[in-house]
């Protein structure tokens, strides 16, 4: 058993003070530093980190480069005024958002300071823009907490109960999750039941004229990894452009090189309206930014959508460092290469173990799905619990989403040799739980979504 006492302790002040709406518990890891892939905890452990603070560190932990970034920027000042008055760092990343971001024409940024008021100004900008109230989103998505994205989002009901009423005029479609088709068919016989079900919508009660956008994950991260076909995307993108009805893409979580491109719309021939972008942006620091062509941007009038700290001059500093790192250290090839020989390890393990029902996703953007049976497809959960508590008990920080699956988003730096004794101790433990040596204790403690 290792030491975890001044963890522990941190833990249970942190439960004496600090709201439970605010945390999905997976393990009592208190962080005392990181540096690269590697995470050490207060009490000395290390653990290599296949979770990355949520999709959060795609450049690593206190990047060398990003660190001297923001000390440069809080040497000079903080932050001053971007609602009133004006700052560089802002407009230096917004030009360089502009130029990763697809679609040749001219674009413009709205900054924020999370994912959630990201996708909320979304909808406000969709709504103005076209004049048009009804939004379309996705069964199991998670677009973030504040009102607007809660409404968004379909992934939970204790992240809806006793708060409502909720954004009106939002629609939920089920996702094109080929693993778990809603319509019960698989590969072979699909006939894009779930697009055909949005038309169906539109024939009957959502009339597409009043539909002033759909905002959708190209890759799903919540929703459980699910990689849409490409057909389904084009043809989805084309009922929008046949509407007037806006494509708005949330890339919070997917974005950054996440999945082995800038922006996981990039997998589509795509070009969206309206792309989101929050998490890994600033490397940790707090920033969101929308970006979409210019006459949609300006269709808000002041101050329709403005936060005191916006643009927060050191948190662009951190981002167009995070840029920066990315291109020069070529974080998107490693994102796919270093997929590659995940998924490929996966594989392998699903050749011997049935738990494993299907591996997906993009770049360092992983999904393992743990089933009972391959045929009925029966999720895991106790599987998902205690493999990744036993994890974090030999030193690999591994969480699971969805009830069943485990979520693998190592930082982009991960290297071959870091990855590889993170996967032979994913291995092992997945082996300890199918010969059932791991104990009930993780049960008590993991909670998950
Ligand atoms: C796809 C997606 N959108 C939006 C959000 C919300 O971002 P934030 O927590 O920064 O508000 C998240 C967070 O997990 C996310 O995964």
């Amino acid at each position: 058993m290792k030491n975890t006492n001044k963890c522990m302790d941190v833990v249970e002040k942190d439960t004496a003070i600090i709201s439970k709406a605010s945390r999905a518990p997976y393990f009592p890891l208190v962080i005392k530093n990181g540096r690269g892939s590697i995470i050490e905890d207060m009490d000395g452990n290390k653990y290599i980190d296949m979770f990355s603070s949520s999709a959060v560190l795609n450049t690593c932990h206190s990047h060398p480069k990003i660190v001297e970034a923001i000390k440069k920027q809080v040497d000079n000042y903080i932050h001053f005024s971007t609602d009133y008055m004006y700052a560089e760092p802002q407009v230096r990343l917004g030009e360089m958002l502009t130029k990763i971001t697809p679609g040749d024409f001219k674009k413009k940024v709205c900054f924020g300071l999370s994912g959630s008021d990201g996708n909320d100004g979304a909808i406000k900008l969709a709504r103005s823009y076209t004049g048009r109230s009804k939004i379309i989103s996705f069964i199991g998505a998670y677009h973030g907490s504040t009102y607007g994205a809660i409404s968004l989002s379909a992934i939970s009901l204790n992240m809806r109960r006793k708060i409502g009423p909720l954004l009106p005029e939002i629609y939920h479609m089920p996702y094109a999750d080929c693993y778990r088709c809603a319509f019960g068919k698989s590969k072979e016989s699909c006939s894009l039941e779930c697009l055909e079900y949005i038309k169906m919508a539109f024939r009957n009660y959502i009339p597409p004229e009043e539909v002033a956008g759909i905002i959708i994950e190209p890759m799903a991260g919540d929703i459980g990894f699910a990689v849409p076909p490409k057909k389904y995307m084009e043809e989805l993108y084309c009922l929008c452009k046949n509407n007037g009805i806006l494509f708005i893409v949330d890339e919070v979580q997917q974005g950054f090189g996440r999945t082995g491109k800038w922006f996981s719309i990039e997998h589509f021939s795509i070009i969206p309206d309206v792309i989101i972008m929050g998490k890994s942006i600033a490397s940790g620091l707090p920033l969101s930014a929308i970006i979409a062509r210019e006459e949609i941007i300006d269709a808000l009038e002041m101050p329709a959508h403005l936060f005191t700290v916006q643009g927060n001059s050191t948190c662009a500093q951190a981002a167009i460092a995070t840029i920066e790192v990315i291109e020069n250290e070529h974080l998107i090839e490693n994102s796919m290469v270093m997929g590659e020989y995940i998924k490929e390890r996966f594989k392998r393990i699903k050749k011997r173990h049935e738990l494993i029902g299907d591996i997906r996703g993009e770049g360092l953007s992983i999904g393992v799905e743990l089933v009972k049976d391959r045929i009925t497809k029966e999720k895991d959960t106790e599987a998902a619990i205690k493999i990744c508590y036993r994890c974090w008990e030999k030193g690999v920080i591994l969480i699971f989403l969805a009830e069943n699956i485990l979520r693998v988003q190592p930082p982009l730096v991960i290297t071959k040799e870091e990855a590889s004794t993170a996967l032979d101790i994913i291995e092992e433990t997945i082996e300890e739980y199918v010969e059932g040596k791991i104990s009930d204790e993780a049960l008590n403690v993991v909670k998950g979504w």
